[in-house]
């Protein structure tokens, strides 16, 4: 079996689910910032938080998860150092991603409540399922990717 491929035309490669998962909120939310009135209000407001940072994710938090099945089964192959500097930017923008969490989760609950307000159905379903992403993101993803970090650099000690 070959060297797991990092890059896919020029780019990191992602974790196929993770990237499915943007696209389908990122899909949900653009929808929704056409149906007028105050759903779209909030919907714009939360497109403008999660854009940026789904894409600030997907460009250093999500390839550093792609390594993960080869480092479980042993296969740390040396270009596997290529992610460190995504790992040096993400333990400095750690403060910056807790804020950034903390604005999309009170948007969220504006949604929730315009959602309940207006009865409509698509937008709770929205709000639940962003709720849902950033909080395996904070409880899971977030701590792993602090996790590979922590054990590539220490395999580059040894
Ligand atoms: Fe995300
Ligand atoms: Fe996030």
């Amino acid at each position: 079996m070959g060297d797991t491929a990092l890059f896919e035309r020029g780019n990191f490669v992602l974790p196929k689910a993770l990237r499915l998962a943007h696209d389908d909120l990122r899909g949900r939310l653009v929808n929704m910032m056409v149906e007028g009135g105050p759903v779209m209000i909030v919907a714009r407001r939360l497109a403008q938080l999660c854009l940026p940072h789904f894409e600030w994710e997907e460009k250093t938090v999500y390839p550093v998860l792609a390594l993960l099945p080869d480092i479980v089964l042993g296969k740390l192959q040396p270009q596997f150092a290529k992610v460190m500097p995504l790992l040096e930017e993400f333990n400095m923008r750690q403060a910056e991603m807790d804020s950034e969490h903390l604005l999309i989760l009170s948007a969220i609950d504006l949604l929730s409540r315009v959602a309940f307000r207006m009865k409509n159905a698509d937008c709770a379903d929205l709000a639940s399922r962003l709720t849902i992403h950033e909080t395996v993101e904070e409880k899971v993803i977030f701590p792993m990717v602090a996790m590979i970090g922590d054990h590539l650099r220490e395999r580059r000690e040894i």
